[in-house]
């Protein structure tokens, strides 16, 4: 690809968007910018420092952490001041607390500078809430992903096995809608498909057919 591309993936959680986002990166060489992950990790450090609930302390702390992400053979992984994460951040401890803090608009201004910072190399794929709608909305390409409740619920539930975690089908299904309706109704950057993303339901489609069909879009998104 000739030309530095930069494109954002949106959607629910549990739609597929780092896997999507993952595979792409692999296929064209981008980097990978999972700003989840960086939701995430300011999740996990407050919860550590004991300050989750407590909006000030966590804004300080968004404002002195050193997030890393570091993409490597197709796993990204995740640093905070140095320490790694990446297992860290995906407990249900974490998913419970970071809807309340990703709505924080501090919080969310220190990301999003340093995802623009990353953005200004190009050939990059960002994947997460507001990556279309606000931190690259100038996008070459912009790809909403969505699957039905029961399908993204079936998904992360797979997830949670696989780790060994005891948790059950109907509470991963509550989990999600509770931050489904909280990103979507949240005043600061929503949840919501930008007017120029292609919007992509993959309820019914493999992963690798998904992959074919969006590498053709970036393909004619990139001439
Ligand atoms: O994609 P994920 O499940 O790792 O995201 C974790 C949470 O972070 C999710 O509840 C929404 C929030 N988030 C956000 O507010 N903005 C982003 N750009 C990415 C994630």
């Amino acid at each position: 690809m000739s030309k530095k591309i930069v494109i954002a993936i949106d959607g629910p959680a549990g739609s597929g968007k780092s896997t999507a986002a993952k595979n792409l990166a692999e296929r064209l060489g981008l980097v990978y910018v999972d700003t989840g992950a960086m939701y995430r990790a300011i999740t996990y450090a407050a919860i550590r420092k004991g300050i989750a609930d407590d909006e000030k302390a966590v804004i300080e702390l968004a404002k002195s952490i050193k997030i890393r992400l570091k993409f490597v053979d197709g796993l990204t992984r995740v640093f905070v001041n140095g320490e790694e994460v990446t297992e860290k951040i995906r407990t249900s401890e974490v998913n419970e607390k970071v809807s309340g803090i990703s709505k924080i608009p501090e919080v969310r201004a220190e990301l999003v500078k340093i995802q623009r910072k990353l953005g200004e190399e190009g050939n990059l794929i960002a994947e997460g809430r507001d990556t279309t709608t606000v931190v690259f909305p100038d996008a070459d390409l912009k790809i909403f992903l969505t699957a039905s409740i029961d399908e993204r619920a079936r998904r992360r539930y797979k997830e949670f096995v696989e780790k060994g975690v005891q948790i059950s089908l109907e509470e991963v299904k509550a989990n999600l809608e509770k931050r489904d309706k909280m990103d979507s109704e949240r005043e600061v950057s929503p949840l919501k498909k930008a007017d120029d993303a292609i919007v992509f339901d993959n309820t019914h489609t493999s992963i690798a057919d998904e992959i074919e069909i969006l590498l053709k879009k970036i393909n004619a998104a990139a001439k």
